[in-house]
């Protein structure tokens, strides 16, 4: 699966089969979070058979049922933490995509005391990624009109900037809110955010989807 698959395959998944994740799968996550965490300064923490954070009203709420492996986004607070959280964990949302797993980004519904990641003074959970084999793929979901989302119109565009709104229109953001707005400048691609619950770590994941299908290479 191309990773341009993989961006258009994920949808949010919420119920899973008990099935656990394979050794093999296990360790190939671990050394890309190990990888992610190298370059981000990040502390991502991969938690494996442990349902305690999914129970619960705010659980139910939220519809998990078989949840019992998640991704925590820890790291120091600063003013980029939650864009770079997003960005590296949206980067770790293809991966296990592509390895033929499931995914949801959970900020709200799920029991932050009983997340069983380390988080030192000075650091934060930002929030967290349930994973495994779901009952099904999940299905698509609306997205805002491509002319909404960005300042050129679709027959202006370069081709490669086109490819990369395509895929931000794919990407995951909290409560579907699309709160994103992309411009190109010349040769350069400004976003910017509305405020909105989560809105900075939505930005990181629709900069992950750009850059990853486009190439072009974003300061974070
Ligand atoms: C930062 C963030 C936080 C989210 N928090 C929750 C949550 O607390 N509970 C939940 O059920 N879904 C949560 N979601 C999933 C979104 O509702 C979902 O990604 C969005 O509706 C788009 O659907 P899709 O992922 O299938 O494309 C969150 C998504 C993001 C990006």
């Amino acid at each position: 699966m191309t990773i341009e698959e993989a961006i258009k395959a994920r949808h949010s998944v919420r119920q899973y089969k008990t099935d656990s994740v394979p050794e093999g799968i296990r360790e190939a996550l671990l050394n890309e979070i190990n990888q992610c965490n190298k370059e981000s300064g990040l502390r991502i923490q991969a938690i494996f058979d442990d349902p305690d954070c999914f129970t619960g009203f705010l659980a139910h709420y939220g519809k998990f049922k078989n949840a019992h492996n998640y991704i925590a986004l820890v790291g120091t607070e600063s003013d980029m933490l939650e864009e770079k959280a997003g960005y590296y964990g949206q980067r770790l949302v293809l991966f296990l995509q592509m390895k033929g797993l499931n995914t949801c980004w959970v900020g709200g519904t799920y029991k932050k005391g009983k997340c069983r990641a380390e988080v030192s003074s000075g650091e934060k959970l930002v929030c967290i990624i349930a994973f495994g084999y779901g009952v099904n793929g999940g299905v698509a979901r609306k997205t805002k009109p491509m002319e909404k989302l960005c300042n050129v119109p679709e027959d202006k565009m370069p081709d490669w900037f086109k490819k990369g709104m395509k895929a931000a229109m794919l990407a995951p953001t909290a409560i579907n809110q699309q709160k994103f707005y992309v411009e190109l400048i010349g040769e350069e691609v400004k976003f910017t955010s509305k405020n909105g619950p989560f809105s900075k770590v939505d930005l990181g994941i629709v900069k992950y989807n750009f850059e990853v299908v486009s190439n072009y290479k974003f300061e974070l």
